[in-house]
């Protein structure tokens, strides 16, 4: 057996520096590895249902043994966790067992977790360190890094939040081994995106390894989640806040986040409305003239290869996605603020213009002609 060893990433903001740490087998020592970073013995663990099943016990076990006192805070799992009514349960624990500005919490999760916990520990006192333990693909390699936190609205998603940078990261990917199968898929969708937006050599190596990527290979795993981290890490040094560079890390996301509203966030789980927006973006990008077919060809064929969707749902009109379009935050007088690959490894921020969406959508005919997103692997 090849032994894969860890690696660390530094993520560069100054006085808000950290670095992601990540080692196969990492969470076993969370307690040790947390030590150093903590100032009292307090922590708040805040998990869901399903990572607390696999991953609860081990991690107070670890932190006890470090000499640290958790407290467990457990949520139902899935997207309608991430609402202020769930934050406010959190503070309320808190505040019961009276966390001061020095304690610190543990997101041990998934997207939800890591941006529910960073919201909680972005307003308890004003502010108090996290941590964050990513347990899904989507969170190792895009929402625990960045310091972007919050919840949803009844009237959008991620609507409430704030820029607040954990401590660390602590990346294991042997975790990912009990993640159900549509969650992993997911996942490669936004390290699809790295390679598109940031490193060629990324998106070959997918190409060359999704088998291997599909059945976690643990080298193949690594590498992905590693360079994704980087790439992401690297963005977000240069632009915390998102006024302009940050923006790349959108890509696929324009279309993605509108078909992923259109489903009610049930039909489309958000790695795979992106699948389809790595897609879309990529033949708009065509249409636009700013890429040529063949960059949009290969973004489609490794899409499919990962077992993601890579059309447009059949039901989708076009008033229904421009209108959902509308509604992201990246909209500027009306335009949408795209991303576009120009070609692979390098993409352009340009606004687009209803007309010429329009004109798109018509190229890819009727709903009923279109066909239904692909069958998931299962
Ligand atoms: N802050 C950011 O920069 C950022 C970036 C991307 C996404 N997000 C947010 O992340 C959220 C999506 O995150 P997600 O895709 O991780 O979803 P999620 O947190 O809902 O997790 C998906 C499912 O997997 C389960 N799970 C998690 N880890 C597991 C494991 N190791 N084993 C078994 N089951 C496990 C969860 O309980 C849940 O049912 C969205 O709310 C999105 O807005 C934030
Ligand atoms: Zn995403």
């Amino acid at each position: 057996m090849t032994l894969v060893t860890g690696q660390r990433i530094p993520v560069s903001l100054g006085e808000r520096s950290y670095e992601i740490v990540l080692e196969p087998g990492s969470s076993r020592t969370l307690g040790d590895r947390l030590k150093p970073l903590i100032h009292t013995g307090k922590i708040g663990i805040i998990t869901d249902r399903h990572v607390a099943r696999h991953y609860l016990k081990p991690t107070v076990e670890s932190l006890r043994q470090a000499g640290l006192d958790p407290v467990s805070i457990v949520l139902p799992p899935g997207e309608r966790t991430k609402t202020l009514a769930t934050v406010a349960r959190i503070l309320d624990v808190l505040a019961t067992h009276r966390f001061e500005r020095r304690s610190m919490l543990l997101a041990l999760g998934g997207g939800v977790i890591g941006d529910l916990a960073g919201f909680a520990a972005s307003v308890y006192q004003r502010g108090i360190p996290y941590v964050q333990v990513p347990t899904t693909l989507v969170a190792q390699v895009d929402s625990s890094v960045g310091g972007k936190t919050g919840v949803d609205h009844r009237l959008g998603k991620n609507l409430i939040g704030a820029f607040h940078q954990p401590k660390g990261v602590i990346i294991d990917p042997f975790m990912l081994h009990t993640l159900p199968r549509r969650e992993w898929i997911a996942g490669l969708a936004e390290v699809i995106k790295y390679g598109i937006i940031a490193d060629e050599d990324l998106f070959s190596f997918l190409e060359a390894s999704m088998p291997e990527l599909l059945k976690l290979d643990a080298q193949a795993v690594m590498r992905a989640v590693a360079r994704s981290c980087e790439i992401k890490a690297e963005v977000v040094a240069e632009d915390e806040k998102e006024s302009d560079r940050r923006r790349i890390l959108n890509y696929g996301h324009t279309i993605g986040h509108a078909l992923e509203s259109l489903g009610g966030y049930r039909r489309l789980i958000h790695g795979e409305a992106v699948g389809i927006g790595l897609v879309a973006e990529a033949d708009l990008a065509v249409h636009l003239g700013i890429c040529g077919k063949d960059v949009a060809t290969r973004i489609r064929r490794l899409v499919q290869a990962a077992g993601l969707p890579d059309q447009l749902p059949s039901r989708t009109s076009f008033g229904a996605l421009w209108g959902a379009m509308q509604h992201d935050k990246k909209v500027v007088g009306g335009n949408v603020i795209g991303v576009w690959p120009v070609r692979l490894g390098e993409v352009v921020i340009r606004p687009l213009a209803q007309e010429a969406c329009a004109a798109w959508f018509r190229t890819l005919g009727s709903p009923s002609q279109r066909r239904k997103p692909a069958m998931r692997k299962t």
